[in-house]
């Protein structure tokens, strides 16, 4: 670590550290810490607004963060993100994700449209029936390659789905069949979507998509067969025929790969213009995080505060809970983008970190999550930062009293946290006493359209990046996975050994 680093911690470590009743009595509390990402939307302009005021990030905490984003050369290392040098050091490549929404290096923007271009046009054709009728999509992925699609077309299309998608993840037989439940084989694509094209749970469920299909009577099963990939060479190699093969680049990471041909899914069920309202959603986000420095940047701002918690007060989670039924998954599409991101031992140039360098992402969906978690987050002995989602407009057509108890809900929650109190008659009782003082985050947004969801998971791909150049790791590789993937690949092999333990666990399910 250098001295500056050192120093800007040391600094931040002996700053005062206010409650945030504290914070409350200056009067422009909230309007300093409150903003909004706009951009622009058919019936005028729409955003999120990013209410960071619940959190404990004084006037002197943000400067001190400042000065460690400086101190950690948070520009250049943006600028080297941006313009598409190999900042993912142990892999030698670049993280090139924001390129899929026009910003980046020209050669590799230009790429990237040139690859969108090949996947609009194939989507456009199967919506004009080119390969027959096709009203269901089982697509097929893991990690990366199945936790956009399936938030976004999840989110997306609540209203109306022009193809009825299905995303398999799980080797587990189980999910497959289910998949298999609700699709008729005769009207059915397959998308296989493997950035490497080798991931064992996806080749084993696509060979057997194959088989089902086959086995209820499609004479040319691979014909059914769109492959999203970054190996377009293993593609054709497996059976792909080359025009089906939609390609993307290697240097987007599979975690943030929702943005290129990964996307097919979600281009199809909603459609090619909600699908680049999501891209120009996110890119709003990225020529915020590009143009502004210090607080003013709101992904930076948001780091600032998981630092905080994180190193400054030894907090180990975050909580992230969605007021939206829409937004399901997001909690778990975070704890990907997170927790693999960061989740890390070493800095980038290989020395061990002194510190927690990611939270344990957890969270849900409100108002479930309030009537099952939320007793610790307020009374527990836990400190959880918490972050919480919702949309100004409705996304149900019912009596407006659903949306209006909805939010009325999630605001009374970040309330709560903070003021505490006691709900004994007498103000005594100290099983009902709440303390407070607990912390939240709120992102507010006009509406949940494609351009927002766009936005919010940009927020987040930036907000990630911005912890890992204060912490000095490397967000973009992922080594952690391999080790157990290669093992369970060993045990499918035979005759590798393990410890007593596992042995007797494989002999007893007959694996041994
Ligand atoms: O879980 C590790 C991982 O490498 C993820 O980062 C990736 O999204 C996932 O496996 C799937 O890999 P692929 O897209 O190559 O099948």
């Amino acid at each position: 670590m250098s001295d500056a680093i050192a120093n800007a911690w040391d600094y931040l470590r002996g700053l005062p550290q206010p409650t945030l009743a504290d914070l409350f009595e200056d009067e422009g509390r909230v309007a300093a810490m409150s903003d909004r990402i706009e951009w622009q939307a058919e019936e005028g302009d729409s955003g999120i607004l990013f209410d960071w005021s619940k959190t404990h990030l004084s006037d002197e905490l943000l400067a001190g963060f400042e000065k460690l984003a400086d101190a950690t050369d948070f520009r250049d290392k943006r600028a080297a993100l941006l313009g598409g040098e190999k900042i993912n050091v142990t892999e030698g490549r670049a993280a090139t994700h924001t390129a899929e929404r026009g910003i980046g290096a020209a050669p590799v923007v230009e790429e990237a449209m040139a690859l969108h271009a090949r996947m609009r046009m194939l989507v456009e054709a199967i919506h004009q029936g080119a390969l027959g009728e096709i009203n269901h999509l089982i697509h097929i992925g893991i990690g990366g390659s199945a936790l956009g699609p399936a938030l976004a077309v999840d989110a997306l299309t609540r209203d109306l789905a022009l193809v009825d998608v299905h995303v398999v993840s799980n080797i587990d037989g189980v999910a497959l069949e289910a998949a298999f439940a609700a699709c008729d084989p005769a009207t059915t694509l397959v998308a296989v979507a493997s950035k490497t094209f080798t991931t064992i749970e996806t080749m084993t469920n696509a060979q057997s998509a194959l088989k089902w299909l086959e086995d209820n009577g499609v004479t040319d099963p691979t014909g059914r067969v769109v492959a999203l990939t970054a190996s377009p060479e293993k593609a054709v190699e497996w059976g792909v025929d080359e025009t089906r093969v939609l390609p993307f680049a290697e240097s987007v990471g599979g975690r943030y790969s929702i943005w290129s041909s990964i996307g097919f899914p979600v281009a199809l069920a909603v459609g090619w213009d909600e699908f680049a309202a999501m891209l120009a959603g996110a890119r709003a986000v990225d020529e915020h995080f590009r143009d502004n420095d210090g607080r003013a940047n709101l992904c930076l701002r948001a780091a600032f505060a998981d630092q905080y918690y994180a190193r400054l007060r030894g907090c180990q989670t975050r909580a992230v809970f969605a007021y939206d039924e829409r937004l399901s998954l997001f909690p778990d599409y975070l704890q990907q983008l997170e927790m693999e991101s960061n989740g890390k031992r070493v800095t980038s140039g290989g020395d061990p970190v002194d510190a927690s360098t990611a939270p344990i992402t957890w969270g849900g969906v409100g108002t479930d999550a309030q009537h099952a978690v939320f007793q610790l987050l307020h009374q527990g002995t836990h400190l959880i930062p918490v972050d919480f989602i919702a949309s100004i407009a409705p996304g149900d057509a019912l009596d407006p009293a659903h949306h209006r108890i909805l939010l009325a809900n999630c605001f009374a929650q970040g309330a709560a946290l903070m003021a505490g109190g006691n709900m004994a008659k007498d103000g005594k009782d100290p099983a009902r006493a709440f303390p407070g003082d607990r912390p939240s985050a709120t992102m507010l947004c006009d509406d949940l359209d494609g351009a927002t969801l766009g936005a919010l998971i940009a927020f987040h791909e930036h907000r990630v990046f911005a912890n890992a150049v204060l912490v000095g790791i490397n967000p973009f590789d992922q080594f952690g996975v391999e080790l157990g993937k290669k093992m369970a690949n060993d045990v499918e092999a035979g005759g590798a050994s393990f410890d007593a333990s596992t042995q007797a666990l494989l002999e007893t399910a007959g694996l041994g």
